[in-house]
């Protein structure tokens, strides 16, 4: 489904005061397109992915999915976080099952669902183990199964594989490619990392620093699959981080000393030096 952002802005009010996460964003994504973004942080990504989710409203704009506005939460758009948020106390099976058993879909028709999309993330046989058993990059796994069993139209993944080693996100980087290109998915990805970018996204967004308005957005038109490591990767995000990187300096002036983000200066040491 063709996604529409018009003119979005998003003003919090707190007790210290008014804050604007969104400035103004605007962004079309055609149906079955992966659109990565990248910011410093704090400058309103998640912000953005959750009005788009529609668990918070715009305070200006408006969100479309194929010209209709968008309600409140709905299966259509289906959001998976950087911690799988996952029931513990449920099996693999049962946390894959629980949303459709919420919207009412019949028994055995779940089961059939669930195992399809556990094979599709290469865990059939773990359908009866319980999350603590589970390495991290295993219960990403549920979740993105958990989240395609839903059916959504976009998928909006906020940071998925923020938490992994680098040898499970690049398998997972594999992963996400071949099932995306299997569902047609429409896909909205945040990331801090400009190569995960890179190598999963048709067109890459970058934000600027809050409050935040699109900065500048690249085609990505390399062959897939992708790997982190090639030349065509790495000169390109070379080339993202530089605009990337007067905004996460800004950032980081206007956030206190301890709010200064790790996940930035390891972007840094990543993709600069
Ligand atoms: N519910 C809220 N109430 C008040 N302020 C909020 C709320 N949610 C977010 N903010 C503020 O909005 C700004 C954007 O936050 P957001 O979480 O969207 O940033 P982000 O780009 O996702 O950052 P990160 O990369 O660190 O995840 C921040 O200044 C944050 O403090
Ligand atoms: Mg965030």
């Amino acid at each position: 489904m063709k996604l529409e952002i018009r003119n979005v802005g998003k003003t919090f009010q707190s007790k210290s005061g008014a804050i604007t996460a969104i400035d103004t964003a605007t962004l079309n994504v055609r149906a079955g397109e992966f659109v990565c973004l990248l910011g410093p942080s704090g400058c309103g990504k998640s912000t953005l992915l959750n009005l788009i989710a529609g668990l918070d409203k715009p305070t200006r704009g408006e969100i479309l999915m194929d010209g209709k506005p968008i309600g409140n939460t709905g299966t259509d758009r289906v959001m998976i976080f950087q911690s799988a948020a996952l029931f513990p106390w449920l099996s693999v099976f049962d946390n894959v099952k629980f949303g459709l058993n919420m919207i009412g879909v019949p028994k055995p028709e779940r089961q059939v669902i669930a195992r399809r999309y556990l094979a599709m993330v290469h865990l059939a046989e773990f359908e009866n183990a319980f999350v603590h058993e589970l390495s991290g990059g295993m219960r990403q796994r549920v979740a993105i199964a958990r989240a395609l069993a839903l059916d959504p139209a976009v998928l909006l993944m906020d940071e998925p594989f923020g938490a992994l080693d680098a040898q499970t996100r690049d398998l997972l980087h594999g992963e996400l490619q071949t099932i995306w290109q299997a569902t047609c998915k429409t896909i909205l990805f945040v990331t801090h990392n400009v190569r995960e970018a890179v190598v999963l996204g048709d067109r890459v967004v970058v934000f600027s620093a809050r409050p935040a308005r699109i900065k500048r957005e690249w085609t990505v038109d390399l062959p897939r699959p992708r790997q982190i490591e090639s030349y065509a990767v790495v000169d390109l995000a070379r080339d993202i981080m530089q605009t990337l990187k007067d905004d996460v300096l800004v950032s980081q002036r206007d956030n206190d000393a301890q709010r200064l983000s790790e996940l930035e200066m390891q972007m840094i040491g990543d993709d600069v030096l």
